[in-house]
């Protein structure tokens, strides 16, 4: 990965005694994901699923709004993990006064810049819905694509009839999903949006006919493969409040119908439709500890829905690798849920809310050790802090950033680390004394105690 293009404008200085994580508050001006209100479409809105560009017009908060959770900590978790060092990552700033400090680049794309997800495995192995929830079907789930030859109700993968007069497209995606390049940032067309897959490079048949055997290159039955009619009727932004309404979806109105359709409009419901795909715009809080509940707020959409009568409800679901578990939510509304997450242990995790086999997008969540104190004691000139999470012994040219300090009565007294190790830390302190605050900053956080 092409990285640290360092610019200095770019660059925080970071340099404090104590690190308060958990304690940054992170204003976020969503530009991507903002609500467009563009009602009727074309083009559609971009409340649901993932805004309709390129991967190069993401900007940081775009980034920072799928990945509200434990950002500082995903990358500080690599250290011990994959043997990455500070400075691979951050810049040693050499302070006026002769001491050291962090720099810290913040926006993402600065090193992250081709689409990070697509080389994925589950992409490669085309289970898009890993990420990007119900809103696609895997081509290998097993669902229903109807096996007749394309009917004049049968959508086309752009549209069958045009308004001679208005312009006004029927009948296939494109009566919707068109491009708009005034917008910022631009919306996207379908072609551009589906060729532009980063380092993922997808059989054309994947998506097409195969041309080499005679088939027409556009062929709905191949898109049908990853939109069938179980995701495709389930598609509606706000379901309990834009049933009977056009524009905010695929079955709100008969006016949406006839957008796939054309001219075939006979029903209030459509086959399938019930679950509607929920979907999630973020979780708080943005740091989670190892072995302790954590109570999360999950907001979105469409977490609970009736559809003719029908009640549906969602639960929460982790994932880890081929790991799940699954929690009942403490309060759930169409847009909120709160739930408690059990003690886990620490590491990179993924969180959905999940409706009668409907799958929201995935959210990435980060889990770091604990940093706590258990007991801090003095001998001679000797402090020795026992507790846990505290980590590996920190680089020396981060000693203004991470190590131990003894604070007396506010006086930060000087100390020397004898020696470090996750459970136990000893510091040599000349005049430290029973009742000194001593304080831990460790990479995934501190902590303070009394020295008894
Ligand atoms: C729509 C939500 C979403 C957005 C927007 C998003 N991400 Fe992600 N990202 C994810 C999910 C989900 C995963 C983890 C997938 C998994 O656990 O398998 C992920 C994984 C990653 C990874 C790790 C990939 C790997 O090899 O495992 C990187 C790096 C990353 N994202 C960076 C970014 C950057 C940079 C941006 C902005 C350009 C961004 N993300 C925008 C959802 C998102
Ligand atoms: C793989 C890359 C990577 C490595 C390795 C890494 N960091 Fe970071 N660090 C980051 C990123 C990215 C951020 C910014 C996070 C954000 O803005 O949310 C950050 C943020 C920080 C911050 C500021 C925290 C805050 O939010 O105010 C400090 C301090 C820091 N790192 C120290 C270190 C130290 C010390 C090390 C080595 C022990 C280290 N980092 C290793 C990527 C890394
Ligand atoms: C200073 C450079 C830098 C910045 C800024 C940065 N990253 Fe990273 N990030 C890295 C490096 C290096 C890695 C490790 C190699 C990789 O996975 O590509 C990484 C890995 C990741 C991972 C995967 C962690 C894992 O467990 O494998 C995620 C997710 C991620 N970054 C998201 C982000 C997001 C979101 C932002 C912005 C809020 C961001 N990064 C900003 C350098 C950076
Ligand atoms: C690891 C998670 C992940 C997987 C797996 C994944 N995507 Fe994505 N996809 C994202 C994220 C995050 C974005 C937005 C940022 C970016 O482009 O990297 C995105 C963007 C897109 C877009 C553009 C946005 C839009 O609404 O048009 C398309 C198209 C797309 N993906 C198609 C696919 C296809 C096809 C597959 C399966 C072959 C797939 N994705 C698998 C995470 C993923
Ligand atoms: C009647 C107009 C209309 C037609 C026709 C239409 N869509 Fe949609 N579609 C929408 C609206 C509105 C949304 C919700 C947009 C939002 O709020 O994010 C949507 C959302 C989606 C989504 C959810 C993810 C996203 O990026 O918004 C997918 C996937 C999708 N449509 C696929 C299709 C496919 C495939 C076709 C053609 C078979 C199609 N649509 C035809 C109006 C339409
Ligand atoms: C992930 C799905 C996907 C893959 C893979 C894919 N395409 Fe497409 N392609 C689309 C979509 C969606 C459209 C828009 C269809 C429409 O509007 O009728 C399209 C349109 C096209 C068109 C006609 C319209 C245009 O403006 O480009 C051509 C030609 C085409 N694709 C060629 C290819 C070739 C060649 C490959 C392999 C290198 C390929 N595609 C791979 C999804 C895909
Ligand atoms: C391999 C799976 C796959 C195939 C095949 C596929 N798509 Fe998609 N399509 C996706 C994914 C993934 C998204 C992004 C959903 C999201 O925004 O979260 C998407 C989104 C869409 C959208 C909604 C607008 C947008 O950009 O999000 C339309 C319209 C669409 N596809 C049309 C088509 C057409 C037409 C074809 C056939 C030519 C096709 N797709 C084939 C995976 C696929
Ligand atoms: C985004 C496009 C889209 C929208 C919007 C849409 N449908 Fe469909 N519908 C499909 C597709 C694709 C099929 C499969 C037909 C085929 O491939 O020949 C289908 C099939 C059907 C069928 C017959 C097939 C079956 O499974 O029995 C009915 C009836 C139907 N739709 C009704 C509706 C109604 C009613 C609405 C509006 C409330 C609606 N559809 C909205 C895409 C759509």
């Amino acid at each position: 990965m092409p990285c640290y293009k360092h610019k200095e404008e770019d660059i925080i200085v970071v340099k404090r005694q104590r690190i308060l994580y958990g304690l940054t508050i992170l204003i976020v001006v969503l530009t991507i994901g903002v609500a467009l209100a563009i009602v009727p479409p074309p083009p559609a809105n971009q409340d649901l699923g993932i805004y309709d560009t390129v991967c190069g017009e993401f900007a940081e908060e775009d980034c920072r709004a799928c990945h509200s959770s434990g950002v500082p900590d995903t990358h500080h978790l690599l250290v011990e993990d994959a043997g990455y060092g500070c400075t691979d990552c951050h810049q040693v700033i050499n302070n006026p006064d002769g001491s050291t400090g962090v720099g810290v680049i913040r926006n993402c794309v600065e090193c992250h810049d081709t689409s990070p997800h697509h080389g994925a495995q589950e992409a490669v192995d085309g289970h898009c819905s890993h990420c990007h929830g119900s809103f696609v079907d895997d081509y290998d789930d097993g669902h229903s694509i109807p096996t007749y030859e394309p009917s004049l109700i049968t959508p086309d993968t752009s549209y069958t009839v045009e308004d001679a007069a208005t312009g006004k497209k029927w009948g296939g995606c494109e009566a919707c999903h068109e491009p708009d390049k005034t917008l910022v940032p631009p919306i996207y067309s379908n072609p551009e949006t589906h060729h532009s897959l980063g380092s993922l490079s997808l059989e054309c048949t994947m998506c097409h006919g195969d041309t080499k055997s005679g088939e027409s290159l556009l062929s709905i039955r191949k898109c049908e493969d990853c939109h069938g009619t179980k995701s495709l009727h389930n598609i509606q932004y706000d379901y309990n409040r834009t049933k009977g309404q056009l524009g905010y979806g695929h079955v709100g109105d008969n006016w949406d119908c006839a957008g796939c359709h054309a001219w075939y409009v006979a029903y209030s419901y459509a086959p399938q439709e019930g679950p509607i795909v929920p979907s999630i715009d973020q979780v708080s809080p943005t740091s989670i500890v190892a072995g302790a509940e954590t109570v999360m707020n999950i907001t979105g959409d469409n977490f609970v829905n009736t559809v003719n009568g029908i009640d549906y409800t969602s639960d929460v679901v982790i994932e880890n690798g081929e790991e799940t578990m699954t929690l009942t939510p403490n309060s759930i509304t169409a847009s909120e849920i709160v739930v408690t997450i059990p003690a886990i242990d620490a590491g990179s995790y993924g969180l959905r809310v999940v409706k009668s086999g409907m799958n929201s997008n995935l959210v990435p969540i980060v889990v770091v050790p604990q940093v706590t104190i258990d007991s801090a004691t003095v001998r001679g000139n000797i402090v020795t802090v026992r507790g846990t999470g505290f980590g590996d012994e920190p680089e020396e040219q981060y000693a203004e950033l991470l190590g131990v300090t003894v604070a007396c009565e506010g006086n930060v007294l000087e100390t020397d680390i004898i020696s470090w190790s996750n459970a136990r830390i000893v510091v040599n302190c000349p005049s430290a004394t029973g009742g000194d605050e001593v304080t831990v900053n460790a990479l995934h956080g501190s902590d303070s105690a009394t020295i008894g």
